[in-house]
Parts: structure tokens; sequence; C-alpha cells
């Protein structure tokens, strides 16, 4: 495993066994609100904190991209950026429903190299190396192979938080729905994005993401075989948090049921 993989892994299982042993007693948790719909428990602030030590501890001057925290460190001064997610899926974990994961993604001059994609309550570790694959725990990743979406299950998020692109997001909700064997919206979109590295989804798409929910996830489906874009395919989805993924056959077909619902807003 390269040593930065590792170091990865650490992190991730130090803040999964924070957050198991949090979901023990979830009635004891603080949670504050960070505005409508977003919510931060110490949890989230304590795993956090622990995948930055053992990452800093090991490399010290590697800069780092945190959801809780923010920007540490010049990353003009060093090639390597750090992109955390410390618990992704809150809303499941503060409510007991077993879909949440820890997501920390290392970028080398600004290139995704390494990801991890942690599931406590499940013991699934998902990680990749840029050129070395894929893994789920030992076993090595592979995007499906369906080619019509009519036998395609399909993951997404609904917008939730903001709410300014739910009329196009519902269009293409809508025009999805029939044509596809199944949508499934479970809650975090590491974790969706995961899944269609292993095939358990075909595609997913959502709308408005941030660079942590995804940064991972997205190196996971490359190095599984799949394709990843904005709503157009092409690959601004880091910076609009506009996503859709997708084996190679699905990704194309997911991308012209989406393209008659864009609009300005959405392409701004
Ligand atoms: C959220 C989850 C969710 C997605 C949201 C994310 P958080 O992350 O990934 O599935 O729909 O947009 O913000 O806030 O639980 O880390
Ligand atoms: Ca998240
Ligand atoms: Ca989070």
């Amino acid at each position: 495993m390269h040593p930065m993989l590792n170091i990865a892994v650490k992190a991730a299982r130090r803040a999964g066994g924070i957050i198991n042993r949090a979901a023990l007693n979830l009635d004891l948790l603080h949670v504050s609100r960070k505005a409508h719909n977003d919510f931060v428990s110490e949890v989230d602030n304590t795993a956090e904190d622990a995948i930055i030590n053992v990452i800093l501890e090991a490399y010290p001057n590697h800069s780092i991209l945190a959801e809780e925290s923010g920007a540490r460190g010049d990353p003009s001064k060093s090639e390597y950026q750090w992109i955390i997610d410390p618990l992704d899926g809150t809303t499941n974990f503060l409510h007991g429903f077993p879909q949440y994961a820890v997501s920390i993604a290392l970028k080398h001059r600004g290139v995704l190299t390494q990801a991890v994609v942690y599931d406590p309550s499940g013991n699934e570790l998902f990680t990749a190396s840029r050129g070395r694959g894929a893994y789920l725990n030992d076993r090595r990743l592979r995007v499906s192979n369906r080619n019509q979406l009519s036998d395609c299950l399909i993951g997404t998020g609904f917008p939730f938080r903001k709410f300014s692109h739910m009329d196009a997001y519902i269009a293409m909700f809508k025009d999805i729905m029939p044509k596809v064997a199944g949508i499934r919206r479970p809650g975090s979109a590491a974790l969706d994005l995961v899944y269609v590295a292993a095939g358990r989804y075909d595609g997913f798409w959502e709308l408005g993401l941030s660079s942590w929910d995804v940064a991972a996830g997205c190196l996971l489906i490359t190095e599984a075989g799949g394709l990843v874009g904005d709503l157009e395919g092409n690959d601004t989805y880091m910076q609009s948090g506009h996503i859709v993924a997708g084996n190679p056959k699905i990704f194309g077909q997911l991308l012209q049921v989406i393209a008659p619902h864009l609009t300005k807003e959405l392409m701004a």
C-alpha cells in the first residue's frame, strides 16, 4: 500500500472508532445547527481533529481542507492537500440510521492520488491509489457492466439545505424515474459514489455537493473503471458540486436524460 494511503487508512479508522463509540450513546451528543438542516455534532469535530492529527503527525507540511475546520497550511507551499469529510451523512448518524462514512482524499499538485471512504458501522473500507485500482477491504472493485438504463439502479441525493436548484432537480428526477429499475437516496454522497465503484449502483447524480463529499469517491470510481463528470460530462464537478457518475455505458445515457433540464443557474 502507498505510504500516504496507509496514513489515510489509519486516520479513517481512528475517526471510525470515535464515530462507532458515539453511535452507542446518541442521546448524549451535543448537536448544533450550522444552517437550515445543516447539523454538526461534537463527533464531526472530534473525528476531524483525530484525522488531522494523524495526517500532520506523518506529514507536518501538508495542507488540509476539512469540512468543519476549513483550510489549514498554505497550498501554494505544499504540493499535497488532504480533503476531509470526517462524517459524511451526519443527519443519518444523528438518527441512528447506519449509512454514513469518513471520507479522506489526497491531491498532489492538484491531482487526486489517494482516497479512502470508510463506513464504520458496516466496517467497509474503500480505498484507491491513482493507477493502482480501487478496493473494498482486500477485494478489487469494478463498476457494473449493465448497459440498458432500464436495468439500472441509480443513486442520488435530494436537495435538502439550499433549495435553489430544486425545480431543475425534480425535473431530472421525474425524467429518470420511469427509465430506470430503481432510484435510491441513502444519504451519504461519499458512500453513494463508492457504491458506483463497487457496482452496487450503475450510476449516480446529485447537485450542489462540496469537494469533501466527492473527492475520495471520485477517485474510487475512476480507478474502478467508471466515469465522473459535471452535468455536461466535463471535469468541473469538484468546483460546481454538480455531479454525474456511472459505468462507462450508463454515464452517457444519464447525461442525455439530464441535458434537457440544465438551467442557466446550474451552469453558472
Ligand atoms: C451530506 C451527505 C448527503 C448529501 C449532502 C451532503 P454531510 O454530507 O453527503 O448525502 O446529499 O449534500 O452535504 O453534511 O452529512 O457531511
Ligand atoms: Ca458531506
Ligand atoms: Ca460531514
